[in-house]
């Protein structure tokens, strides 16, 4: 990799700000100052520093936002805010992207990464993930709603959804975890009962709980025993 590329992949500073730091010797490869930033390191072995700092290569990038209200999961838009919005220059450009989407009006879990592969992983069908919503309706739930939710229901897709584990706080409120990702799918799955959801909030992914420290629109790094759950998938 570039030298220039590494620098700023790891968001320590763009492409011009880095050759002006060159120029007056702030960086250096394995304890050489260096001026010619074209050229190819081993990032995975080769000691940088910028501006007397050892810049530490992270390979992949794991974040966990509390989504708010109104923003929408993408990594831009014409119009809306997105969630990338939200982060500091230096994420934006390790190129990370949120795995999988909330609705704009959907609230909680969201992971964001720039590990392509693992968020391909989480988010195929086959792999299972689950995640957990908290959920409010419009209508109380039957008992008979409840079964049908659990043992799967009709939204318009080639087969039913996946068996659901739902959990009521009131018949009109609970958790409801999923293992699919189908566009709009507990909402959906709630007009498959003649209802309606009026809240959601995802409070798990993948094993990982919402930490409820973050308050709306906050994000953190996952922690190590945290991006371990998350890369066993
Ligand atoms: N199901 C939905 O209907 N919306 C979401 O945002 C997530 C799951």
């Amino acid at each position: 990799m570039r030298l220039d590329k590494f620098l700023s992949e790891t968001g320590t500073a763009t492409r011009s700000e880095s050759k002006k730091a060159a120029r007056a010797g702030g960086v250096t490869l394995n304890g050489v100052a260096v001026r010619d930033l074209s050229v190819h390191i081993n990032p995975e072995t080769d000691f940088v520093t910028y501006m007397d700092t050892p810049v530490i290569y992270q390979k992949y990038i794991y974040i966990m936002m509390n989504k708010p209200d109104g923003v929408i999961s993408a990594t831009e838009d014409g119009n809306e805010k997105t969630v990338l919005e939200l982060l500091p220059e230096k994420y934006r450009k390790m190129e990370i992207f949120p795995c999988g989407r909330l609705d704009k009006n959907t609230l909680g879990l969201l992971i964001l990464t720039n590990n392509g592969a693992l968020a391909h992983r989480l988010l195929s069908p086959k792999c299972h993930v689950e995640k957990t919503y908290r959920f409010e309706c419009e209508r109380p739930l039957t008992q008979e709603d409840e079964a049908l939710l659990c043992r799967g229901v009709d939204i318009g897709e080639k087969s039913s959804t996946q068996p659901a584990k739902l959990h009521l706080f009131s018949s009109r409120s609970g958790e409801i975890s999923v293992t699919e990702g189908k566009f709009h799918q507990i909402k959906r799955m709630f007009q498959a009962v003649c209802n309606k959801i009026t809240y959601l909030e995802r409070v798990r992914f993948a094993d990982i709980p919402l930490d409820t420290s973050l308050a709306r629109g906050e994000w953190r790094e996952l922690t190590e025993e945290e991006t371990k759950m998350l890369e066993s998938h």
